[in-house]
């Protein structure tokens, strides 16, 4: 009798009628839904908002707000960003579980700005986990990262850090400030531009054509989008403005790449050489040379070597930036680790001018403060998603899980690290933790299939520019600005940057110290540069003799010149009184 009640309701209800269809398909996929999670056990989760899920407990800096979160709701947590799942993971052993021992947990999420901008995402990071992934990280790892082309490119930093430390001189003799995130950008910029492009690009006006281009590209992939986190929400993003944007600067910098290779083919042309190991060879030809060969497993097109190329600057390009940012903010706000670190460096490099690899690496304290530096600030966090459903400390995860491993947090876990908050680099002296994915308490370039193939180059770039500005450079704050003012707030974009940089003329600025300054006239300060050890220079190290507004010359310090100095006797105006 119900039945037939029900069949005759049904059939006089026009169910083909689109306003009766929509909401009965949409009612039927939330009840399938709703059954299918219904049974499972998923991990905690803070309480969420209907549509937006937890993004308002998301602040501006993700990596504090999962922090905090976590201490509340534990160290596996999924949260509900928009419609996107998303684990948060805040505790070594599930970081590993993650990153090294499951093999479901190798893919990325395919975000809409990736997908633009690397061509379908057929680089490396965003890659799916697959056999171009693993022709594409082969070729990174064996051919454009090893230990031997790091080496090549030795030339490449030894070039550019020198440029970088006659511009420092330069804003000493002017006595001017130095704005220490543009100074580190730009270095980090300039060594990755050669060794990927073989120049740096610099537009008509001076101005750095790619670096701009890139920098967008790195802003547009952490912008808010809302086709990632909202499921048929993607026409806001045409509202907004961040499609057209996505659009414009994925064509800018797709022709501009196209531009590249093809200058590249030219001079591969011209000069008809086949030496891969030649010193002046950059990813680029590494690149172009393997796929004329025919020396690789897959062919790669067009658009994929761009893919490629793109990766290996936006990889590395901020990461290093960041980790120089916060090397050189932690020393000048621990002065006595910057006093060790700079006696080290004066120490194993003695009077040579020019600092070699063979040095850094006797350089034990310093390897330690990036070590440190990177504990503490680790860039980046680990972004992966599970390609299948699975298991995790007992709880369920759904396939296509985004999740991050929140190695910031991690790094700065009181339960693994001591004085976990402090910066320290002598906690890693005689230690044999290392970034290399062994240790599961300290991965700052992540671990596992998925893990940084960019580890050494990184390193060496880091470390090489350190040296330098330690032997050759004091560091401190303005004269009125106290080091433990230093503001070591961050933000994020993507990479966790120290803060104030964007501020221009307003941020963190260190002002170098010349270190031997005496009044010689009232109206001119004189300024002696030493090369050599700056608080007290020896008889025979080469000196630079400057006043504030203007450069005197080189000259070898002799008993006669100190003793002037020193007596105040030396004319500014006079260059005589120099003479050796
Ligand atoms: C201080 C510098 C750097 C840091 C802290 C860093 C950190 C990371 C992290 C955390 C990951 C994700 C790892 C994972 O999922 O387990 C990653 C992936 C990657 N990095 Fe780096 N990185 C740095 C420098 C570089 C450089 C210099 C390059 C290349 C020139 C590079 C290229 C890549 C690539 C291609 C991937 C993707 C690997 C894959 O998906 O298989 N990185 N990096």
């Amino acid at each position: 009798m119900l039945l037939q009640q029900w069949w005759q309701l049904f059939n006089s209800t026009d169910v083909f009628n689109p306003l009766t269809l929509v909401p009965l398909l949409l009612t039927i996929s939330f009840l399938f839904k709703l059954l299918r999670t219904w049974k499972l056990n998923l991990p905690p989760s803070p309480p969420k908002l209907p549509i937006i899920g937890n993004i308002h407990q998301v602040g501006k800096l993700p990596h504090r707000s999962f922090r905090a979160l976590s201490e509340k709701y534990g160290p596996l947590m999924l949260l509900h960003m928009g419609q996107t799942p998303t684990l948060v993971v805040s505790s070594a052993e599930i970081g590993k579980e993650i990153m090294v021992a499951h093999d479901v947990f190798v893919e990325r999420p395919q975000i809409r700005v990736a997908h633009t901008l690397f061509c379908g995402c057929t680089d490396i990071a965003f890659s799916a986990y697959g056999d171009y992934w693993r022709q594409a990280k082969k070729i990174c790892v064996l051919e454009l990262l090893t230990q031997k082309r790091v080496r090549m490119f030795q030339l490449v930093r030894e070039q550019e850090v020198s440029r970088m430390v006659e511009n420092v001189r330069q804003c000493c003799h002017n006595g001017s400030e130095i704005v220490v995130c543009e100074m580190l950008e730009t270095i980090a910029n300039n060594i990755i531009s050669r060794s990927v492009l073989g120049r740096v690009y610099e537009r008509e006006d001076g101005n750095k054509g790619f670096e701009e281009l890139s920098r967008k590209a790195m802003d547009l992939l952490g912008s808010f989008c809302f086709e990632d986190l909202f499921l048929n929400l993607g026409w806001i993003d045409v509202l907004t403005g961040l499609a057209s944007e996505l659009e414009r600067v994925s064509n800018e910098l797709h022709a501009f790449l196209d531009q590249v290779i093809e200058d590249h083919l030219a001079m591969m042309n011209e000069d008809g050489d086949d030496d891969d190991t030649s010193e002046n060879k950059d990813f680029v030809d590494i690149l172009l040379r393997l796929q004329l060969d025919g020396k690789l497993d897959i062919s790669l097109t067009q658009d994929n070597l761009k893919a490629i190329i793109l990766d290996m600057f936006i990889g590395g390009t901020d990461t290093i930036a960041a980790t120089l940012e916060w090397t050189m903010a932690e020393l000048v706000k621990n002065p006595s680790i910057m006093k060790k670190a700079q006696e080290e460096v004066r120490t194993v490099v003695g009077k040579k001018q020019t600092i070699s690899e063979i040095d850094v690496n006797e350089m034990h304290y310093l390897k330690c403060v990036v070590k440190e530096t990177l504990r503490l600030h680790a860039p980046v966090m680990v972004s992966r998603q599970n390609s299948k459903a699975t298991k995790l400390e007992g709880y369920d995860i759904p396939p296509k899980t985004t999740v991050l491993v929140n190695t910031w947090a991690i790094q700065r876990d009181p339960k693994l690290w001591d004085k976990a908050e402090e910066f320290i680099p002598d906690r890693f002296l005689n230690s044999q933790v290392d970034f290399r994915g062994q240790h599961i308490q300290y991965t700052p370039f992540g671990a596992g299939r998925r893990g940084c193939p960019g580890i050494t180059f990184a390193v060496a770039g880091a470390e090489y520019v350190l040296a330098n500005l330690l032997y050759w450079f004091d560091w401190k704050l303005p004269d009125s600005r106290r080091c433990e003012d230093l503001d070591m707030s961050d933000y994020y974009a993507i990479v966790i940057r120290k803060k104030e940089f964007n501020v221009d003329f307003y941020g963190d600025q260190m002002a170098v110290h010349v270190p031997f300054s005496l009044e010689v006239q009232a109206e001119a300060r004189l300024l002696v540069f030493s090369h050599m050890n700056l608080f007290s220079p020896a008889i025979g190290d080469p000196i630079s003799i400057l006043t504030q507004d203007m450069f005197i010359g080189h000259y070898v310090l002799t008993s006669g010149n100190l003793r002037g100095i020193c007596a105040n006797r030396y004319n500014p105006w006079n260059r005589k009184s120099y003479q050796n």
